[in-house]
């Protein structure tokens, strides 16, 4: 509504019923009642504070400023609580929400060995499925220990030759052979043809029944004087 200045009453003007009634006229054309309403378009100066409504601003900017949502009309800032961005790709980017970012690895990565530090690689994997040296060779087959394969694995049991032929009864009896030093029973000479260089034992026991060494010559013995070995048979031929 249009204000309109109704002009007080100074009493210059003679007091009549129609100068009264004429100034109640003027009051009725010129002011609003006492309860009235307005549309936003009446409120042409001045800026509504935050204690009546208001926002104390005069922009939006300024008033979500004020708001303490950032001097900007557009996302809401990462200073001031947002994001900064209008889709989520751009979001994660403001906030800094990488793998590195948030202390998580990327979906691709790798380890050192001494990050496996639970469980038990099995053998599927290229692991053992044992935590420990010994087991795992047992599992194997190779025996429960990290020593010489045993003999009951396949092995020496043994970490040189004389305690692996040892563990193993590598002695002649054990493998069937005769000892370096032995004696042959003259039974098991059944072949062949003793060579000349093979004699009898020399002993004056001549009584006994046995080989004895056997010469020849063309000269007659000299009783008293020719020397034959004890027991030597000496044949005198022409
Ligand atoms: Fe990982």
């Amino acid at each position: 509504m249009s204000n309109q200045i109704v002009t007080p009453y100074t009493g210059d003007e003679a007091v009549s019923l129609d100068n009264f009634n004429r100034r109640i006229e003027e009051i009725n054309a010129g002011a609003a009642p006492a309860e009235h309403e307005h549309t936003a378009e009446d409120v042409t100066s001045g800026v509504l504070p935050v204690a009546r409504g208001g926002t104390g601003q005069t922009s939006l900017q300024a008033a979500r400023n004020a708001m303490g949502l950032g001097n900007t009309t557009g996302a809401l800032p990462v200073a001031n609580g947002g994001t900064g961005a209008s889709d989520a790709a751009g979001a994660r980017a403001n906030l800094g929400i990488t793998p590195g970012g948030i202390g998580a690895a990327a979906a691709s990565h790798q380890h050192g060995a001494g990050d496996i530090a639970s469980g038990t690689l099995p053998v599927s994997r290229g692991g053992t499925g044992q935590a420990s040296l010994s087991a795992a060779r047992n599992a194997m087959g190779l025996g429960n220990t990290t020593g010489a394969l045993p003999v009951a694995n396949g092995g020496t049991g043994a970490s040189d030759a004389a305690g692996a032929r040892a563990n193993l009864g590598i002695t002649p009896g054990g493998i069937g052979a005769a000892a370096a030093s032995h004696s042959q029973a003259a039974s098991t000479i059944t072949a062949g043809t003793l060579p000349a260089g093979v004699v009898a034992t020399v002993g004056a026991d001549y009584t006994t029944s046995r080989l004895r060494n056997i010469s020849a010559g063309t000269g007659d013995l000299t009783a008293g004087s020719s020397a034959l070995g004890n027991g030597v048979i000496y044949l005198v031929y022409e």
